[in-house]
C-alpha cells in the first residue's frame, strides 16, 4: 500500500509548526552564549526593551521570579532555561526577545549587553575528571567533580576469571563521535495562553506530546487538563525531538507575559549548536576467546560525554540506555561493562539518534571488536561470526547482561547476506586487487537491537510508564477512526496503523483515519522513539481492533439471531479491500460484514442485555518484553590510497524485523538508516576547539549524506516473528542506522589491512583515512 501521507507531503500541503499562524502572533528569538564556560556578571536589556517593535525581553532573572529558570531534564538532572549564574556551553540560551516580527526580534538581540567573565572550559571528556578541571555544575549542591554517574552491568568476577584463563585476548579503544540527528525541520514552538479560559496550547514538533504535557503541568504548575500539546507534521525527529528545549518554555512564558501567541523557530546553526547531540562515547573493549575462535567473554569500559546538562532521554533505571546489548548476537559465557558519565562544556543531549537508547554505540563496539579478533586469529570475519552467532534453538535467549532476546534465526540471515553479496567471489576479487596494490575492503556487521520500550515493570521515563493507549471507533457506515499516542515523524504511521486496523476488522485500510499528535484528541502514551511505535502502539492498535471485532461478533449474533459462539470470523481476500464478516458456523452464506454490523450497532436493533451499542473500544498496551530485530550487513568499499577517499561500492542489508506490515515502508526506513550510517561512518562529527567553540554549526561543515555518497542498496529479508507481539512484528525504524556504521568502518579497516591497520575512528573522511595510512593515528 502506498503511503497515505505522501499525497499531502509531495504537494506541499504538510502542516509544520512554522506553518502555524495565529491572529496577533508575536515572534521570539534567543540570545545565545558566545562562550563555552563563563560567569554572567550582568545583563542589560534596556536598549532592547526600547526597540519600538519589542514587546518583552525575558532573562533568567525573569524566569527565576516565576520559578522557571531551571527545568528538569529527562534524566533527572536540571537544565537552565535561560542562564542565571553561568553559561556552560557555546550557544546556551541567555535571553529571549519577543517582538512584532521575527526580524525585529533578531535585531533586538544585538541590543542586549551581557558582561561575561570567561572561565576555563572542559572540552575533552577524558579530562573532565582531572583534579584540576573546573567544576561545571557548581549550581548543584555539594558537587565537587564533573562525574554524573557510574553504572555497570554483567558479572565482573566471572568475566575477569574467563579473561584470566583465556587463550587469546584482544583489546581496542574506539570513539563513537558526537553526531547530530540534524532533521530537515529545526525545532520551534507556537505557544498560545488564553488568560480567560486558562488554557495553554503549544504546537511543537515533539516526538512525545503526552509526556510534554505532563512535564509542562508538573514544571509550570498548570493544570494538565488545561494544556494541549499539538505536534503537527514533523520534518524528521530521529530522537532529537523527544526532550523539551528552553525555546519551548520561553515561547510559553512569552505568551503568558504578553497575552498574545508567540512563535519561536530556531535556525540551522542554533539547531546544530544547541539542540541535543547523540553518541559521544569513548569506549574501550576487550574480548576473550579460544585460539580456534570461540568467543567467551567481553569486557568494556566507557566514558560517556553528556555535555553540560544531563539531558539524555532514556528510561530512568538505565543511565547508559540499552547499552546492555554490547554482548551482540553471540553466544558468550560472561560479560561486564562499566560506564562513567561526565559533564563537559558542550550542548546537552545524548539522545537516542535513530536508535534505542545507546544500542548504536553497543553494536558498533562489539562489531568492531569481532573484526579485531578476526584479524588477531587470522580468521575470516564472516567465519568467526558464523561460529559464534546464537542458534535458533537458543531462543528465547537470556544474554549475560540479563536481557531476554525474543526470537532469532541469525545464521540464516547471515548466510542470505553472504549469498546476495557473493561473499567468496568478493574475497577473491579483493585478493586480486591487493596483488595490484588496490585497496578494496569488505565489512560485515551482524546486529541485534532491543526495541519497543517497554515493559512497565522494567522501565519508565521520569516515573511515566512506557505503555501506550489506543482508541478505535467505527462509524455507522463502517469507516473507522483510530487514535494513538505515538507520533509519526515521517515513518508512515497513518498508513501502517490503518493497515493494522483494516487487517483486523476486514475493512479497507483507506477507510481508516489515524489521528495522532494532539493530546486533546488521543489517549496517553509515551510517543515515538527507539523504534517503539510498532512494538507498542502497533500492538495496542491490533488489540483494540480485536476488541472491536469481538463487540461486532455480539452485534452480529443479535442480527443473525444465533449465539456469538456459533459465529466464525471470515475474510474474503478476493473482495475489494479486505472484506471481513462474522458468519454462522456451517452456514457461511449467513453472515454480516463489518459495515453491516457497524450500521446495526448504531441502529434500533434490539441488543441482548449487557451488549453495548456502537462499535468502539479503548486499550492500554503494556508490552511483556522488548522486541529484538536483527540483521546482517555487508559493505564493499574502495579506498583511494592517494587521497584517502572512500567509495561505498556496494551495501547488502538483510533485515529481520519479524512480520512486516508494509514492506515498502520498511524498505524506506532501511534505506534512510543506511544513508544515515554512511554519513556517520564517513562524514560526520560535532567538533570543538579547545575553548569549546563549535566547529560545525552549518551544513557546510557538518555534512549530511546525499544520494551521491550512497550506492544502490541491495536488500534481503528474513522473517522471524516476535512471539509476544500480537502481529509478530518487531520495530525496524532504526535498525539500519544501528547496523550500518560498523559495516562501513569494518570495510574501510579491511581495505587498509595491507598497512597493518587494525582500527580507525569515525568519521573516515579522506583526510582522516589518509593520516591513518601515513601512520599517524588520529583521535576525533
Ligand atoms: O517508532 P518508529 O515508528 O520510528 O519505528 P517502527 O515502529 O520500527 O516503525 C517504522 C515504520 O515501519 C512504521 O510505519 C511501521 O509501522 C513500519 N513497520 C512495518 O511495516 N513492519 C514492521 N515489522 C515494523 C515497522
Amino acid at each position: 500500500m502506498h503511503r497515505k501521507e505522501d499525497a499531502r507531503f509531495i504537494r506541499g500541503r504538510g502542516n509544520y509548526v512554522d506553518d502555524v499562524r495565529l491572529p496577533g502572533m508575536l515572534h521570539g528569538a534567543i540570545l545565545r552564549s558566545p562562550h563555552a564556560h563563563a560567569r554572567i556578571l550582568s545583563i542589560d536589556t534596556s536598549a532592547a526593551e526600547a526597540h519600538p517593535k519589542v514587546r518583552a525581553v525575558i532573562t533568567g532573572q525573569t524566569l527565576a521570579g516565576l520559578n522557571l529558570a531551571w527545568m528538569p531534564t529527562l534524566s533527572n538532572d536540571v537544565q537552565a532555561v535561560l542562564a542565571t549564574d553561568k553559561v556552560r556551553f557555546q550557544g546556551q540560551e541567555v535571553a529571549f526577545v519577543v517582538a512584532e516580527d521575527a526580524y525585529s526580534a533578531r535585531d533586538a538581540l544585538e541590543l542586549i549587553e551581557v558582561d561575561y567573565e570567561p572561565l576555563d572550559a572542559v572540552v575533552d571528556a577524558r579530562r573532565a575528571l582531572d583534579e584540576d578541571s573546573p567544576v561545571i555544575r557548581d549550581d548543584l549542591e555539594g558537587r565537587t567533580s564533573n562525574r554524573i554517574f557510574d553504572w555497570e552491568a554483567g558479572d565482573r568476577e566471572r568475566t575477569d576469571a574467563i579473561f584470566a584463563g583465556a587463550e587469546v585476548t584482544i583489546n581496542q579503544d574506539m570513539i563513537y563521535p558526537r553526531v547530530h540527528p540534524a532533521p530537515l525541520e529545526t525545532c520551534g514552538a507556537v505557544a498560545d495562553f488564553d488568560k480567560v479560559t486558562g488554557k495553554l496550547t503549544v504546537w511543537c514538533p515533539t516526538q512525545a506530546p503526552h509526556a510534554h504535557r505532563t512535564l509542562y503541568a508538573l514544571v509550570a504548575g498548570l493544570p494538565e487538563h488545561k494544556i494541549r500539546v499539538i505536534s503537527p507534521d514533523i520534518g524528521g525527529g530521529f530522537g532529537g525531538k523527544v526532550g523539551i528545549y528552553p525555546g519551548y518554555v520561553c515561547a510559553i512564558v512569552g505568551s503568558i507575559v504578553t497575552g498574545r501567541p508567540v512563535k519561536w523557530m530556531e535556525d540551522r546553526s542554533e539547531n546544530l549548536m544547541a539542540t541535543a547531540f547523540a553518541r559521544d562515547y569513548h569506549m574501550s573493549g576487550e574480548v576473550a576467546a579460544t585460539r580456534d575462535g570461540v568467543i567467551q567473554a567481553i569486557r568494556v569500559k566507557v566514558l560517556a560525554d553528556h555535555g553540560a546538562f544531563n539531558g539524555t532521554a532514556q528510561p530512568t533505571k538505565f543511565p547508559a540506555g540499552f547499552f546492555h546489548v554490547f554482548t551482540g548476537s553471540y553466544d558468550l559465557q560472561a560479560a561486564h561493562c562499566e560506564v562513567t558519565g561526565v559533564y563537559t562544556n558542550k550542548a546537552p543531549g545524548g539522545v537516542a539518534y535513530a536508535c534505542s537508547f545507546r544500542v548504536t554505540e553497543a553494536v558498533y563496539l562489539v562489531e568492531r571488536l569481532i573484526d579485531v579478533l578476526a584479524a588477531e586469529l587470522g580468521l575470516d570475519p564472516a567465519e568467526l561470526r558464523l561460529r559464534n552467532l546464537l542458534k535458533p534453538d537458543q531462543f528465547p535467549y537470556t544474554s549475560p547482561t540479563g536481557w531476554e532476546y525474543d526470537s532469532g534465526d541469525y545464521i540464516k540471515t547471515m548466510r542470505m547476506a553472504m549469498d546476495i553479496a557473493g561473499y567468496d567471489k568478493l574475497r577473491a576479487e579483493q585478493a586480486d586487487k591487493r596483488a595490484r596494490g588496490e585497496l578494496m575492503g569488505i565489512g560485515i556487521s551482524f546486529f541485534t537491537e532491543a526495541v519497543g520500550a517497554g515493559p512497565r515493570k522494567h522501565m519508565d521515563i521520569l516515573g511515566l510508564g512506557m505503555a501506550d493507549g489506543a482508541e478505535l471507533r467505527v462509524h455507522p457506515t463502517g469507516k473507522a477512526v483510530l487514535r494513538v499516542s505515538c507520533q509519526s515523524q515521517g515513518q508512515g504511521h497513518e498508513t501502517t496503523f490503518a493497515q493494522i486496523v483494516g487487517h483486523e476488522l476486514g475493512i479497507p485500510a483507506d477507510d481508516v483515519e489515524v489521528v495522532h499528535g494532539d493530546t486533546d484528541q488521543t489517549p496517553f502514551g509515551l510517543g515515538t522513539y527507539g523504534s517503539r511505535s510498532t512494538p507498542v502502539s502497533g500492538a495496542a492498535t491490533a488489540i483494540v481492533a480485536r476488541k472491536v471485532r469481538e463487540r461486532a461478533r455480539l452485534v452480529a449474533a443479535a442480527m443473525l439471531e444465533c449465539s456469538p459462539d456459533d459465529l466464525d470470523w471470515q475474510i474474503d481476500e478476493s473482495a475489494e479491500g479486505r472484506a471481513g464478516s462474522w458468519a454462522v458456523r456451517g452456514d457461511p452464506a449467513s453472515r454480516k460484514s463489518m459495515q453491516e454490523i457497524a450500521l446495526a450497532a448504531h441502529s434500533a436493533l434490539e441488543l441482548p442485555d449487557g451488549v453495548e451499542g456502537h462499535l468502539d473500544a479503548v486499550t492500554v498496551y503494556n508490552p511483556p518484553n522488548l522486541t529484538y530485530p536483527f540483521g546482517a550487513y555487508i559493505c564493499v568499499v574502495d579506498v583511494d590510497p592517494g587521497t584517502g577517499q572512500v567509495k561505498v561500492r556496494r551495501f547488502v542489508a538483510v533485515d529481520d524485523c519479524g512480520v512486516r506490515i508494509n514492506p515498502m515502508i520498511v524498505e524506506g526506513q532501511i534505506h534512510g538508516g543506511l544513508a544515515d550510517g554512511v554519513g556517520m561512518a564517513l562524514m560526520q562529527v560535532m567538533a570543538f576547539d579547545e575553548e569549546g567553540n563549535h566547529l560545525g554549526a552549518s551544513f557546510m561543515d557538518y555534512l549530511l549524506p546525499t544520494s551521491m555518497e550512497c550506492p544502490s542498496w541491495e536488500l534481503g529479508e528474513t522473517v522471524t516473528p516476535s512471539p509476544h507481539h500480537p502481529l509478530g512484528a518487531k520495530g525496524v525504524g532504526e535498525s539500519a542506522t544501528v547496523g550500518s556504521p560498523p559495516a562501513v568502518v569494518n570495510a574501510v579497516v579491511d581495505a587498509l589491512a595491507p598497512y597493518g591497520i587494525r582500527h580507525a575512528d569515525m568519521p573516515l573522511t579522506p583526510a582522516n583515512v589518509w593520516r591513518v595510512i601515513q601512520g599517524d593515528p588520529f583521535r576525533t
